[in-house]
Formats: C-alpha cells, sequence, structure tokens
C-alpha cells in the first residue's frame, strides 16, 4: 500500500537490526485518516470472504482492526491481556511469548464473544515471530471458529511468522512487507 509505505520511509525509525518504530501514526500516536484507508484496504482485499468478525489482540492491533471493521460492517473483538492471578471463568486461552520482549502475555477471550462456525478475520500491526497470530489461531481452534485469513498492517519478511503461517495454510495479506533493514533505512519488499 503506497501511502503507507511512503509514511513508514517519512516516520519510521529503525532500532537495533530488525526492529521498525511506527509510534508516531501506529503504536502510540494515531493517524485516523491513514488508519480509515488501511482498513478500506483489508475490506477490499477479503472482500471475496465472508467474514462475521474481525479479531486482534491489544493494544496495538486495535486501532487497524477497528477500522477493518468498519469498513467490513462486522464487529472486532480484541484479546485481552490477562493481568490478574486467577483466571475469569468461560474463556479461550493462549500463552503469547514474545521473542522482542522476551516475556509471556496470557491472553484470553471470553467465550460470548467467539462462537462456533464464526468466519474470522485477524487483524495485527505486525508480523514478526507469528506468535501473536498463532495464540489468535489457537483460540479460534479451540472455539471451533474459522479462520479465513489474516491481515497485517507490517510484515517482515525477514523472521519467521510468514513461514509459519504459510506452512499452516492460513491466508495472510500484508500492507507492507519489508525485507531488510540497511544503514537504517527500509527496503521493501
Ligand atoms: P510476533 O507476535 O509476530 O511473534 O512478534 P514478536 O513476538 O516478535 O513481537 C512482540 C511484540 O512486538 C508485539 O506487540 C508485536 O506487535 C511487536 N513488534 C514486533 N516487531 C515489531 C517492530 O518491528 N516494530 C514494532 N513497533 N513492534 C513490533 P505486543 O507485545 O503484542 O504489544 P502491543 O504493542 O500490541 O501492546
Ligand atoms: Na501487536
Ligand atoms: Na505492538
Amino acid at each position: 500500500m503506497e501511502i503507507l509505505e511512503q509514511r513508514i520511509k517519512k516516520d519510521g525509525r529503525v532500532l537495533g537490526k530488525d526492529v521498525l518504530k511506527v509510534d508516531s501514526f501506529l503504536n502510540h500516536q494515531v493517524d485516523p485518516e491513514l488508519m480509515q484507508a488501511m482498513g478500506e484496504e483489508f475490506a477490499t482485499i477479503f472482500s471475496d470472504e465472508k467474514i462475521d468478525k474481525i479479531v486482534t489482540i491489544e493494544s496495538s492491533g486495535i486501532a487497524p482492526a477497528v477500522f477493518a471493521s468498519l469498513a467490513l460492517h462486522v464487529p472486532v473483538v480484541f484479546a485481552r491481556k490477562n493481568k490478574s492471578l486467577t483466571l475469569p471463568e468461560n474463556v479461550w486461552t493462549a500463552d503469547v511469548y514474545s521473542f522482542t520482549k522476551q516475556t509471556t502475555n496470557h491472553i484470553m477471550i471470553d467465550h460470548r464473544f467467539l462462537s462456533a462456525a464464526e468466519n474470522i478475520l485477524i487483524v495485527d500491526d505486525f508480523l514478526a515471530n507469528g506468535q501473536a497470530v498463532e495464540g489468535l489461531l489457537k483460540i479460534a481452534n479451540d472455539a471451533n471458529a474459522n479462520v479465513v485469513g489474516v491481515g497485517v498492517v507490517i510484515e517482515k519478511t525477514f523472521q519467521k511468522g510468514r513461514q509459519i503461517l504459510d506452512e499452516r495454510g492460513v491466508r495472510v495479506e500484508s500492507l507492507a512487507r519489508i525485507k531488510g533493514f540497511e544503514n537504517d533505512e527500509v527496503i521493501f519488499l
């Protein structure tokens, strides 16, 4: 998506060898016009699929997921990261390990908001190692929901998430695909 690539070039900052900081429009401050355009792009890309609901994870997945849900006229549910010691009842759960942060998040979705045979589109901000999406796939599987695809804002093709999802036969569509960083510049695929 051209306007997204332009924005990444203009405002993205490369941190270390594999992290792109985009907190001025996606991960901290949010640009609603860009979000809206991205939501419409997801709706166009997945227009051939029957979608009942969008599913994402708090916190950075919520903005793009909400705009995709608005464009597709379906509800959106975000998995919560469970911070309490006791697990609430009647929730689907998964453990998501973050290689970037070296922490495990316990994510959950209430049974009331994800049911069997629902057709869901997963949306997230980044696809890196694929652990967040794998957690959502596990929850969808436990709930007997049907995953029609995964919509990603920024995919880093040099990390292993894409390969894991391809091997599982999951349809993945990304609005920007980054193949690497050279001299702190972003190289798109
Ligand atoms: P994975 O989900 O693809 O396995 O990614 P990984 O474990 O490597 O990343 C953990 C967290 O870091 C996720 O956010 C993910 O969205 C984010 N992330 C991964 N690569 C990048 C990057 O290059 N830039 C930025 N800005 N974020 C990246 P999270 O822990 O779920 O946190 P939240 O921000 O959604 O609350
Ligand atoms: Na995320
Ligand atoms: Na994030």
